[in-house]
C-alpha cells in the first residue's frame, strides 16, 4: 500500500520524486493519521520519553516503544543490534511505521533501523532538539558511529515526513540549545542570510522559547537544507557537500573527545573556526571578514575540556572521515560569507596550523 502523509501548503517540501515529503511545522500530534499504519514502533531516548512520549503512545495505542539511553555513545552498532532484536520480538512488519522521537541521535539510529530492517520500512522524524530541527532530521542520512570515527556506517533513507513542533524545545536543557547554534552558524556562513551577531541573542532561556524572528531562522535553515537535498540527495553532485562546512575538524574533535566531552554542535563550531582559518590563510577570505567571523564564533560557549588532544590522532580522524576523498584532502572553505567553495588539495601543514588556531582560541590543549 502506498501511503502519503498530507501536509499543508505552509510546509517545506523535500522534492525527490516519489520519495518526496514535507517538513511540517506546528502541532505534531495533529499531523499524523494513525489509521494509515496498522501499528508503530516509537524509538526515543530516556530524556525525551520523560516529557514527550505519552501523547504519542495515546495516539498509537498499539505502538511498542523502545527507550534508548541518551547521548552520542548510544549511536553505535551495539544499539542497532538491540533495536533489530526489539523489532523482531514485537513482530514489526513492513506495514508498520517507525516513529523517531528525539534529537539527532535517535533520528540517526531509528532512521538506520528503518533503512535496513526488512530491507527498508517507513519512518517519520519528530525532532525534539534545535539541532535536529535545523539539520539532522532532514535529508535521509542515517547511521551510527564506530569508535574509529563518526557516522562511518549508515544508509540513505528518506522519512515519510518531518514534524517540527517548537513546543518540544520547552524542555530542552540550556546546553542543548547552544548545541543547536553550531549548525545555525554553519547555515549563516554558508548563506549569508542570517546575521551572525543575531544567532545567540534571541533565546529566552527562562521561557524556553524563541522569538518569532528566530522561528524564521529555523525555518530558513530547514528550507536551505531541503533545497540542497532535493538537488543532490546522495551527496555525490558536490551540492549537498557544502553542508560539511565545519565538519572535517568538527568530527575529529568530537571523536577525539570520545563522543562525550564535546557535543556535535559544539564540535562544529571548532570545525568552522578551522575552515575559516584555512580560508583566510589561503587568501580566500579577507582579514575584515575573517576577524568578524572569529569574533562571533569565539563568543561561543565551549565547555572546559581537560583532555589533551594529540594532533596525529586528530589527523587520523580527519583522514578517516568520509569527507576526505581517497587521495586528496577535501574540505569546504569560504570565499566570503555566503560563498562556500570545495577544495581538494589541503595539506597536512594546513590542518596542523588550523588545529593550533582552534586550540589557542578555546584554550584546548593539543600536542604533536
Ligand atoms: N543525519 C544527519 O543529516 C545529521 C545532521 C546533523 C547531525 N546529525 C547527528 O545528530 C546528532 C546530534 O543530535 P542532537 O544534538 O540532537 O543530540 P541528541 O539526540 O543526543 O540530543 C541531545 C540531548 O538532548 C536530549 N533531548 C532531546 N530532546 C529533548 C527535549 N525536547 N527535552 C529535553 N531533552 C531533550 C537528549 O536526550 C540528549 O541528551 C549527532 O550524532 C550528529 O552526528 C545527523
Ligand atoms: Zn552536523
Amino acid at each position: 500500500m502506498k501511503r502519503s502523509i498530507q501536509h499543508p501548503a505552509s510546509s517545506i517540501q523535500v522534492n525527490l520524486g516519489d520519495r518526496s515529503y514535507g517538513i511540517i511545522f506546528g502541532d505534531s500530534h495533529r499531523t499524523i493519521k494513525p489509521h494509515l499504519y496498522r501499528d508503530a514502533c516509537i524509538i526515543t531516548d530516556k530524556n525525551v520519553a520523560k516529557y514527550h512520549l505519552r501523547p504519542w503512545e495515546e495516539l498509537f495505542p498499539l505502538a511498542q516503544t523502545m527507550i534508548l539511553p541518551a547521548g552520542e555513545k548510544t549511536k553505535s552498532m551495539k544499539t542497532m543490534s538491540l533495536v533489530y532484536d526489539f523489532l523482531a520480538q514485537i513482530g514489526f512488519g513492513r506495514d508498520h511505521l517507525i516513529i523517531a522521537l528525539g534529537g539527532g541521535v535517535v533520528g540517526d539510529i531509528a532512521g538506520f533501523a528503518a533503512a535496513t530492517y526488512m530491507r527498508g520500512v517507513e519512518y517519520i522524524q519528530i525532532p525534539t532538539t534545535l539541532l535536529a530541527m535545523v539539520d539532522a532530521s532532514i535529508g535521509g542520512k542515517t547511521g551510527v558511529d564506530l569508535t574509529l570515527g563518526k557516522n562511518l556506517v549508515g544508509a540513505f533513507h528518506q522519512p515519510k515526513a518531518v514534524l517540527v513542533d517548537f513546543n518540544y524545545l520547552k524542555t530542552l536543557p540550556r546546553r542543548e540549545w547552544n548545541n543547536g547554534l553550531g549548525e545555525i552558524y554553519k547555515y549563516a556562513l554558508l548563506t549569508g542570510e542570517i546575521e551572525l551577531s543575531q544567532i545567540p541573542l534571541q533565546f529566552d532561556y527562562r521561557q524556553r522559547a524563541f522569538s518569532k524572528n528566530y522561528s524564521k531562522i529555523v525555518r530558513f535553515c530547514a528550507q536551505y537544507k531541503a533545497g540542497l537535498v532535493s538537488q543532490d540527495e546522495r551527496d555525490v553532485g558536490g551540492i549537498r557537500m557544502v553542508l560539511n562546512l565545519g565538519h572535517t575538524f568538527g568530527h575529529a574533535f568530537e571523536a577525539g573527545a570520545g563522543f562525550k566531552a564535546l557535543k556535535h554542535g559544539e564540535a562544529v563550531v571548532l570545525g568552522l573556526m578551522g575552515a575559516v582559518f584555512i580560508s583566510y590563510k589561503r587568501n580566500l577570505l579577507n582579514k575584515k571578514t575573517f576577524d568578524k567571523i572569529i569574533d562571533e564564533l569565539s563568543k561561543f560557549n565551549i565547555p572546559k575540556i581537560t583532555r589533551v588532544f594529540q594532533f596525529m590522532e586528530l589527523l587520523t580522524y580527519i583522514l578517516r572521515d568520509k569527507k576526505t576523498a581517497s587521495h586528496n584532502f577535501r574540505m569546504v572553505l569560504l570565499k566570503d560569507i555566503g560563498k562556500p567553495i570545495v577544495v581538494h588539495d589541503i595539506i597536512v601543514r594546513e590542518f596542523r596550523k588550523a588545529c593550533g588556531f582552534i586550540s589557542n582560541t578555546f584554550g584546548i590543549e593539543t600536542k604533536d
